[in-house]
């Protein structure tokens, strides 16, 4: 199974194409909902974007952008944030709705915005919108992104690029080590950015007066690879996913061979064998390299059917459950407290018909339900086509049997 590129690489590295002098030409992008709404924001903003093969896109940033991210773009995902730091670095002005995304909890954006303040930028929260303003260009600072909860990804996009363009040096204190920052990082020093501690909590970067022409294949996705390994344990199956960015996945790994998962490294990708049985866990969301916070639903969903006792603990989202009380619904015991799912291990679980309420529980009820007996019917999954590329085909060329039965529901 081919594994597909990385939503959460794509979205920033588009986004920051608004901060570049020439054109971009990107591959691997992959084909999902939330690339499109990017695509739809960028080019309201003024970039030209062309196809020029199935994953490949030539983008023309523009030289005099319009400078308004509109509600009806940006509330539909929370990445829409990252035209911000571009659009204020290259122009000097930007009003950009604020984000939208999955409902996982509060998501605030205080600490972006309080480190664009930190380089000289005036802001301001007006009816529903940020309004940003360097008349005279952003000047290089120290700034933390470090918030109660941890670093923040986009947060840590949205400053890389604003200070790879900001007159003088910055240093981003607290900064996300995400692999997916790391590839922005990558992206932007292909155009020509100065930055040095990239994958370290402190990142040093060196403004430069533009960005050049720049051509970047973007990885394969970390979440999406994690999710098809899950699916083959919950189903006693096996799966071996091309390009699986294995370097980025250890903690998952780990944690997936400690529930009896048999992993091995193939040429280009990696096999996954289910065992016999499946061991129950501790899991911990964690910024990188923990456990992914965007994992934690899928895990709860394998750990439903594991034996014995697992705790899931949100460190991330504190309110991300709401995939709890439709794993329930088809016979699974969990118990909430607090941040902290309880999961009682159970020999099996009953199809029912359940609402998917974000991007990773729509996955997650998805993979409950390939594994339980009868059959199971998933609505609401355009939340799924956010983030999963055709995931109904690739489970069913897994041999899952599961078709898509109208726009909103999957039968399993
Ligand atoms: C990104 C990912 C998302 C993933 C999340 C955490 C994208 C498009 N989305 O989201 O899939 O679940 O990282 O790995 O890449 N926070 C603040 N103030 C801020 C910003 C964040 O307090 O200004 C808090 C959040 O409430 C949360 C934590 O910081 O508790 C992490 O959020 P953040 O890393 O910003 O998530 P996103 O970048 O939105």
């Amino acid at each position: 199974m081919q594994c597909g590129g990385s939503k959460n690489a794509t979205l920033p590295v588009l986004a920051s194409a608004l901060a570049v002098s020439g054109p971009v030409e990107l591959q691997n992008v992959p084909r999902l909902q939330d690339v499109d709404t990017m695509l739809e924001l960028l080019v309201s903003l003024g970039m030209r974007a062309t196809p020029t093969a199935p994953h490949s896109w030539t983008l023309h940033p523009p030289t005099h952008a319009t400078l308004h991210a509109d509600y009806r773009l940006v509330s539909q995902m929370r990445a829409g944030i990252c035209v911000l730091g571009p659009l204020l670095t290259r122009f000097g002005n930007a009003v950009v709705a604020l984000p939208g995304g999955c409902r996982i909890g509060h998501r605030p954006v205080d600490l972006h915005l309080r480190g664009l303040a930190a380089l000289g930028a005036e802001i301001e929260i007006r009816e529903g919108y940020i309004h940003a303003r360097a008349a005279s260009g952003l000047r290089g600072a120290e700034v933390n992104l470090l918030g109660s909860a941890g670093p923040t990804v986009t947060g840590t996009c949205n400053l890389l690029v604003a200070c790879a363009l900001a007159r003088g040096s910055s240093v981003l204190h607290g900064a996300a080590r995400e692999p997916e920052v790391q590839e922005l990082a990558g992206f932007l020093s292909s155009a020509g950015a100065q930055i040095s501690g990239v994958g370290t909590s402190t990142i040093e970067i060196s403004g430069v007066d533009a960005l050049q022409s720049v051509c970047h294949r973007l990885p394969a996705d970390r979440i999406e690879a994690a999710t098809l390994a899950i699916a083959a344990l919950i189903t006693g199956g096996q799966v071996t996913i091309q390009d699986a960015p294995v370097e980025h996945m250890q903690s998952v790994l780990d944690l997936l061979s400690d529930c009896g998962g048999q992993f091995s490294r193939t040429e280009n990708g990696l096999h996954i064998r289910a065992a016999d049985r499946l061991n129950s866990s501790s899991i911990l969301t964690e910024p990188y390299p923990g456990i992914p916070t965007d994992l934690q639903a899928q895990l709860m969903a394998l750990m439903c059917l594991a034996e014995g006792t697992s705790r899931v603990t949100e460190t991330i989202f504190p309110e991300r459950f709401h995939h709890v009380p439709e794993l329930i619904r088809l016979g699974a015991q969990i118990q909430r407290h607090g941040n902290t799912a309880i999961v009682e291990g159970v020999s099996s679980l009953s199809g029912a018909p359940l609402l998917a309420t974000d991007l990773r529980a729509s996955a997650a009820l998805v993979l409950a339900g390939l594994a339980a007996c009868g059959t199971t019917e998933v609505h609401r999954i355009s939340h799924l086509d956010r983030g999963y590329q055709q995931f109904d085909l690739k489970l069913r060329s897994l041999g899952a049997r599961i078709a898509r039965t109208a726009e909103s529901a999957a039968g399993i």
